[in-house]
């Protein structure tokens, strides 16, 4: 029998919506914060497999979600293409470029980045025989847009202008950052899939900063060739889009792109978009974070509430982003069971 989360994206409506969360394996549960101590550093746990496992594994033995996601980082492609990755506690990501400046002629070729990404595949590898069988094993790489703000200012910033800057005066070197990194994820999730991944997801976490012309070159069209690629090299492997706060841009990405799922931030409401929806695709999404650090009734009744938004529509149950570290663990309980019954 084919797995809920695969029939849902193939378009089946189903009376209760598979769910995960996103950053599902986190800081909120104690038992990641104990591997993650016994790993040394946050690079470390994503470059040790049987470590990396086991934190992918955590919150499925607890709470039996239908999805777990590959345990690594978004920012491992960068790190892989040479740059210098750290992440400084409490603070986030710090990236360098190879000589102190952008400069796309000093990243490593292609062909040496599975030098530093291979155990990743390891990872997939060993989940897509450890997961129980009902379980949907997601890979995932970030969009490279994403990707590329990060590349550029060397941290997270509140509305990532550096690669703006860089993206409005020199639009043609830029593309060349965006074509590095889309080869460089096109390979990345293919391997992903070659090792287990059933389903991978493209997150674009900083669409919202991007203006609707350039939102098509560096949002969706980057996006369309990794999917029609990965389509061509694995037909039948679906690809989640979360174009992160794209707005009144999430009714046509779909059909511009040919992803078959998207996920959808909390700030835009799930029947809007699927009655605009210019190609019908399954919908993911989108309680807000905080409901899983309040708990209790305002968080049953919002659960409630978009699970009868979507009934009839094919749905996938999560968060509109990643919970954070001060979730209580046993709000997920009180989720599953106002999702579930
Ligand atoms: O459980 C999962 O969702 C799978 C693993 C996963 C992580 N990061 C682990 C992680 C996934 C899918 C990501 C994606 C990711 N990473 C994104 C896209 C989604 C989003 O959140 O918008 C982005 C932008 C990143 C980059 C990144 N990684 C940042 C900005 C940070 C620091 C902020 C923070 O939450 O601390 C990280 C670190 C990170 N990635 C952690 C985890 C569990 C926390 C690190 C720790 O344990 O110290």
């Amino acid at each position: 029998m084919t797995k809920k989360l695969l029939r849902v994206i193939a378009g089946e409506a189903v009376d209760t919506p598979p769910v995960w969360l996103m950053r599902q394996a986190g800081r909120y549960l104690p038992e990641y914060r104990e591997t993650r101590k016994q790993a040394g550093s946050f690079l470390d746990l994503c470059y040790t497999p049987e470590l990396a496992e086991e934190v992918t594994l955590q919150p499925i033995r607890r709470y039996g979600f239908d999805a777990a996601i590959l345990f690594a980082d978004i920012l491992l492609i960068p790190q892989a293409l040479g740059m210098d990755l750290r992440f400084v506690e409490g603070e986030g990501p710090r990236m360098d470029w190879p000589n102190g400046t952008p400069d796309l002629g000093a990243l490593k070729p292609l062909d040496e980045i599975d030098e530093t990404l291979s155990p990743v595949y390891d990872t997939v590898a060993r989940l897509s025989k450890s997961l129980p069988e009902e379980t949907t094993l997601i890979g995932f790489a970030g969009a490279p847009w994403t990707v590329a703000t990060y590349m550029v200012a060397g941290r997270g910033t509140p509305d990532q202008a550096p690669a703006r800057r860089w993206m409005y005066n020199d639009t043609g070197g830029f593309a060349d950052l965006i074509d590095l990194v889309t080869e460089a994820t096109i390979h990345y999730l293919s391997r992903q899939i070659e090792a287990g991944a059933e389903v991978v997801k493209v997150f674009d976490s900083w669409a919202s900063t991007l203006i609707p012309t350039m939102f098509d070159q560096f949002a969706v069209a980057p996006t369309k060739r990794i999917v029609a690629e990965l389509g061509r090299r694995h037909p039948g492997v679906p690809v989640i889009g979360f174009p992160r706060g794209a707005g009144a841009k999430y009714a046509s990405f779909p059909e511009k792109t040919g992803v078959h799922a998207m996920a959808l931030d909390q700030s835009t409401p799930l029947a809007t978009v699927r009655a605009s929806l210019t190609k019908p695709v399954a919908l993911q999404g989108n309680l807000d974070p905080l409901y899983m650090v309040l708990g209790g009734d305002p968080l049953k009744e919002a659960a409630r509430r978009l699970v009868d938004e979507m009934q009839g529509h094919p749905h996938i149950f999560n968060l509109g982003h990643g919970i954070t570290p001060d979730a209580d663990p046993s709000h997920v309980d009180q989720l599953l069971s106002a999702i579930r019954g």
